[in-house]
């Protein structure tokens, strides 16, 4: 739109960069702006217009936003231009992403770049390397407590080290997936020092107050993300002599993003990350941006503006880059960060599905689908132009985060619900083989959340310990289960590190001081490259785990309709042990995939006549992509083995 007010304002921006700035060729830069100005303004305007230095702000920001694409190299310029060319080339069912810790996998940076063939092996092609940033030793949090936002932590290697790691991942059309950490910062910090000593700039970057009078006021409504390590949300800075707002560690200090410089700040430190070869940012806390007295500070309308102003920022400078929400919150929220009230996606091209991971361990607790089919039910439709990251499990916690009312229609009580599921996974029910912990036991509520490696949870470390063969079979049958749920859904699905090869708890976390109290450490193992090994010996639980899962990628690469463009239909199959649904290729009718799972330990049936004439399958030429096999049928019944799943079509 053609809007008075801010484009003079543009014009005055343009006249008053600097000489260097408007020396250089920036044709595109300037289209871009042009283009997207206008809702950087309002936003902007939304966020901070009430202030005096306005201006000054929204011409500090235009400046950012043109020394940043000045820096840009001329191949990641290319690559912006192809990706406006292609603009939904990250819907594709081509991709599949794993992610990682580089010292945990290979040492450190350099060392991932050498076993990049490994994960071609398995046919991941986008590499999330979780937090390689500065941190001070003990208090990282695993690398989200960063104190320096533009040098990695010597611990995994250089900047150069990022650079060659882009470079090669391009030369081999794999994707970098790098984090910045937006809501908070190690309270080591440079910020964070100066505002100790006293500068009142930086404590205007954060959240502290002299008396507890409005700490109290925040705390009368704000959860508690660590109740057990960092219970409360503000920690008292003796040098400061304030408290200061610390949400998730008490070594964490939230930024106060009701001042610009800050967000100018981050919007640079993304631009820094997107020219360093990133290919997706993933946006850390999202929902945690912003913050309101009498709220739970969480998800509030705000923080979507901050991120459709840093989106539109970043098409400006950056295009061809995509941010990823992590939002681990309600499922009618979690939608939200694609963008609010839009149509295509505004803010986050691509979200944590945290309500599908977490269905999942449902079903797989329950051996049955009655919450994991209401919760999808529920889920509202996505926008066009954004995608789900599908994941079973990451370097988290699982929480428990469905939707009560779903609880309820799928015919439980939420409370004893997720009783039962916290003692499952805890290995407190007696049927349960699983050995998972308890994570953020808050003991006023009773709740917790689990930890645990995806093998050990679904029973695999208790099998193998028993020698049951046929029980370790059901884990790994059960493994691929849910890897055949991520990877046919509509999304990206992203493995995590060491599932491939079914890795076990980790319990050495247990004997570091620092990471004692956390028990997440238990599923972020340092890979076990002997176990590794055993992905060639036939019959392994490594090698049907590893074989299984590269060949579900590779069907899923040539499978259009995995695609994802809003391309599935939820079937009810009157089966409470089955989860079935219908993907569709939007570019070819007829072409049709049933994918269905069986969460249960006994064969279980299908009707096919209960899919109307949905995909319209001709049951004789019925054919799993998967294992290529033809599945059993009586009459019109299909017939699903124990913790098996298909993916069927009629077209051969
Ligand atoms: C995100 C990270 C988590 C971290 C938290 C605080 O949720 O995934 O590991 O503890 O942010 O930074």
């Amino acid at each position: 739109m053609y809007e008075q007010v801010s484009h003079s304002l543009l014009n005055q921006i343009l006249d008053n960069l600097k000489p260097e700035i408007r020396k250089k060729d920036l044709r595109h830069f300037y289209t871009r702006l042009g283009a997207n100005f206008y809702a950087i303004y309002s936003l902007f305007h939304r966020l901070y217009g009430k202030r005096d230095d306005f201006e000054m702000q929204i011409q500090r920001l235009a400046e950012v936003l043109a020394v940043n694409y000045i820096r840009r190299s001329k191949e990641l310029k290319m690559l912006d231009i192809e990706r406006e060319h292609d603009h939904n080339w990250f819907l594709s069912q081509e991709w599949v992403g794993m992610a990682l810790y580089a010292n945990a996998f290979a040492d450190d940076l350099e060392g991932v770049g050498k076993r990049l063939g490994y994960l071609q092996e398995l046919g991941v092609n986008m590499l999330h390397v979780m937090p390689i940033l500065k941190c001070p030793p003990g208090a990282s949090d695993g690398g989200y407590a960063v104190s320096d936002y533009r040098n990695v932590d010597e611990r995994v290697g250089s900047l150069q080290d990022v650079n060659d790691l882009s470079a090669k991942l391009r030369a081999r059309d794999m994707l970098l997936i790098l984090d910045v950490v937006v809501n908070h910062v190690s309270d080591q910090h440079e910020w964070a020092n100066r505002a100790r000593d006293g500068d009142p700039v930086y404590q205007d970057y954060f959240y502290a107050f002299p008396s507890r009078d409005i700490p109290d006021m925040f705390e009368e409504t704000m959860p508690e993300v660590f109740p057990e390590t960092s219970p409360g949300n503000f920690t008292w800075d003796e040098r400061m002599g304030r408290w200061v707002m610390t949400v998730f560690n008490d070594y964490q200090w939230d930024l106060n993003y009701g001042n610009p410089a800050v967000l100018i700040e981050m919007l640079d430190i993304l631009l820094f990350w997107a020219n360093q070869g990133a290919d997706i940012l993933r946006l850390d806390a999202v929902a945690f941006l912003w913050k309101k007295i009498g709220t739970v500070c969480q998800n509030e309308h705000e923080a979507h503006l901050i991120l459709q102003l840093l989106k539109d920022c970043c098409q400006v400078t950056a295009p061809g880059v995509l941010f990823i929400a992590e939002a681990i919150v309600a499922p009618v929220e979690i939608i939200k960060y694609f963008g609010e009230d839009a149509v295509i996606a505004k803010e986050c091209e691509i979200a944590y599905n945290a309500t599908f991971m977490a269905l999942l361990w449902d079903a797989v607790a329950t051996k049955n689908t009655k919450l994991l089919e209401q919760g999808i039910r529920s889920l509202p439709n996505k926008l066009d132009r954004a995608t789900w990251l599908n994941y079973i499990r990451c370097h988290d916690d699982i929480g428990l985060g469905f939707d009560d009312a779903d609880v309820v229609s799928a015919g439980y009580e939420p409370r004893s619900h997720r009783k039962f599921l916290l003692d499952y996974f805890t290995g407190k029910y007696d049927d349960s083989l699983s050995r998972g912990q308890p994570f953020g036991r808050d003991e006023k509520s009773g709740d917790a959340r689990i930890s645990g490696s995806l093998a050990s949870l679904v029973g695999l470390e208790a099998a193998l310990e028993r020698n049951d063969d046929k029980a370790i079979q059901d884990c790994v049958d059960l493994i691929l289960v849910l890897h055949g749920m991520i990877m046919s859904f509509g999304g990206i699905p992203l493995l995590y590190y060491g599932d491939e090869i079914g890795m076990l708890n980790d319990f050495s976390f247990m004997e570091d001081e620092e990471k004692v109290h956390d028990t997440r450490w238990i599923h972020r193992p340092v890979i076990d490259w002997n176990k590794a090994e055993r992905r060639h010996q036939h019959g392994t639980p490594e090698q049907q785990l590893f074989e299984g899962i590269a060949r579900m990628i590779s069907v899923r690469k040539n499978t259009a309709a995995f695609a994802d463009f809003n391309n599935r239909e939820l079937i009810a199959t009157n089966n409470p042990h089955l989860f079935a649904f219908m993907r569709s290729n939007t570019f070819e009718l007829g072409d049709h995939v049933l994918v269905v799972a069986n969460f249960d330990a006994s064969p279980q049936s299908l009707s096919l006549s209960d899919l109307g004439n949905r995909g319209q399958f001709e049951l004789g030429r019925l054919r799993d992509l998967y294992s290529g096999e033809a599945p059993s049928l009586f009459k019109d019944q299909l017939v699903i083995p124990p913790f098996r799943f298909y993916w069927l079509t009629s077209n051969v």
